[in-house]
């Protein structure tokens, strides 16, 4: 018999949604902690939320009911930044953009992208190379900079260093207004007016005007021949789609689409490397192994696509550190029909949270869950945990589309930076996550580079 989930009583609801404002992870795990694993909060008449954190629950929802499932309301004011693509497209418009854009993103196709992420990541090293021993950077920023070099040379053919600076800061703008917006609770009526009435609004159209601007710069670029192409890139294959009745993609959708991967293909993976830095710097086994494993593997040189397979703990490092902080941290669905998940029935409407962050960390699932243990991840003790315990690219046909791309990049970016130097962390840095669309360090990531022997 199916039977409601505990929850916290209407009363109790206000106090509740009020810490998740202020501090949405410590209110989540207030939340299961008092009820258990799964909660149902009744949020409006016939509208309740469900918060789910076991790795069956995201497989249920994810994968074997997601036709039951749609993008949740909270990616709304999203689309108020970056339009309709694929992250916040849904029915079939989505569908057909992830039939189009699908192909470029399989394994094969972006192993034949690594020369370029190698060269990204090489002019990264040779701007650090300048600098004296022991210079102090933003690891952060640091990142973030090379992740955007390595998208728009391999999906957009551009040179977007020149830009980094001013990108950068216009989308850690967006993501604290756009969370702003999700928090107002006017979001549940109309996006729109959440950002209106949501503080750093002003900021907000400056930062978008930012990264509109390059992105039409980049389209241009291409459509007047400036920019050099392969023909094969994703802007190529957004530019020469066409649909049935012999139409192309129109001047929005590309734009959409275009500012989607820009966003949702740097700052994810600049986040996950920079955490990772931070962990090893205060795990120096970790680091040590990790520092044998490169010289022997490598030699000196740079990865190729056989040396990927071979640099085992590189990739679980890179794991433990995405469990730790993923940085996806919420996947967030409506339903947009009946359901039952383990016994609790979900009824339409309602909106279901499974949050990567809390199954990382549950620790019926787990041993030791807080702890920065990466031999957790070595192939040989795959077999221990559930298919769904680790799922930072979330799961079914709503994955995410550049999870191969992004493994490529993060393995061979933290195996040249780890061949050619140590990242050592300033005192004073907290490593309470900034919570915004990701898992941000909370402020600058001091560290210090030292060249390696
Ligand atoms: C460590 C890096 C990354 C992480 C942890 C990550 C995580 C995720 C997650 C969890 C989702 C699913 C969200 C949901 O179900 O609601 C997603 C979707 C998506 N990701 Fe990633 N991502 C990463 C890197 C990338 C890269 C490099 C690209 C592009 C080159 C990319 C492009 C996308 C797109 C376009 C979607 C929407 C897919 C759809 O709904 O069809 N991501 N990502």
């Amino acid at each position: 018999m199916p039977r409601n989930a505990p929850g916290p009583a209407p009363h109790q609801i206000p106090g509740l949604l009020r810490l998740a404002v202020s501090d949405p992870l410590r209110s989540m795990y207030q939340t299961v902690s008092r009820y258990g694993d799964a909660v149902r909060i009744p949020f409006a008449p016939g509208r309740n939320i469900h918060l789910f954190c076991r790795p069956e629950h995201a497989e249920h929802i994810l994968v074997a009911r997601q036709q039951r499932y749609g993008k949740a309301f909270t990616y709304r004011p999203l689309r108020e930044w970056i339009g309709l693509g694929l992250i916040t497209s849904d029915g079939e418009l989505w569908e057909r953009q992830r039939r189009l854009i699908q192909p470029l993103f399989s394994h094969r196709r972006v192993s034949t992208l690594q020369p370029l992420m190698v060269d990204a990541i090489e002019r990264m090293l040779r701007e650090w190379d300048e600098r004296p021993e022991g210079s102090v950077v933003d690891a952060t920023e640091e990142m973030s900079g090379m992740t955007l070099d390595i998208v728009g040379a391999t999906l957009f053919g551009a040179d977007l260093t020149a830009d980094r600076d001013r990108i950068y800061h216009a989308v850690e703008t967006l993501q604290d207004a756009v969370t702003k917006v999700i928090k107002n609770p006017l979001t549940w009526v109309s996006a729109k007016a959440a950002r209106r009435t949501s503080p750093g609004f002003r900021q907000w159209d400056q930062a978008k005007a930012t990264i509109d601007e390059v992105v039409t710069r980049v389209i241009a670029d291409r459509r007047s021949g400036r920019a050099e192409s392969d023909g094969r890139d994703l802007l190529d294959a957004l530019l020469n789609a066409r649909h049935e009745d012999g139409t192309g993609i129109g001047d929005v959708q590309l734009r959409d689409e275009i500012v989607t991967f820009f966003m949702a293909g740097h700052e994810t993976s600049a986040n996950c490397l920079a955490w990772t830095l931070y962990l090893l710097s205060t795990s120096p086994a970790a680091r040590e192994r990790l520092e044998e494993e490169v010289d022997s593997v490598l030699a000196g040189r740079a990865p190729t696509q056989e040396d990927l397979d071979k640099l085992v703990w590189t990739r679980a490092v890179l794991s433990e550190s995405m469990r730790l902080y993923p940085p996806v941290w919420t996947v967030e669905r409506d339903a947009i029909a009946e359901d039952e998940v383990a016994g609790v029935p979900v009824s339409a409407g309602s909106t279901v949270i499974v949050p990567p962050y809390l199954v990382h960390r549950h620790p019926g699932v787990w041993s030791s869950p807080e702890a920065f243990a990466p031999e957790r991840f070595l192939p040989e003790r795959s077999g221990e945990r559930h298919k769904y315990a680790f799922i930072p690219f979330g799961g079914g046909r709503r994955g995410c589309i550049g999870n191969a791309f992004a493994l490529i990049e993060v393995v061979v970016a933290l195996a040249m930076i780890t061949q050619r130097y140590r990242l050592d962390l300033l005192p004073g840095f907290d490593p309470v996550p900034k919570v915004t669309v990701t898992l941000r360090p909370p402020q600058e990531m001091a560290m210090a580079l030292r060249r390696r022997a």
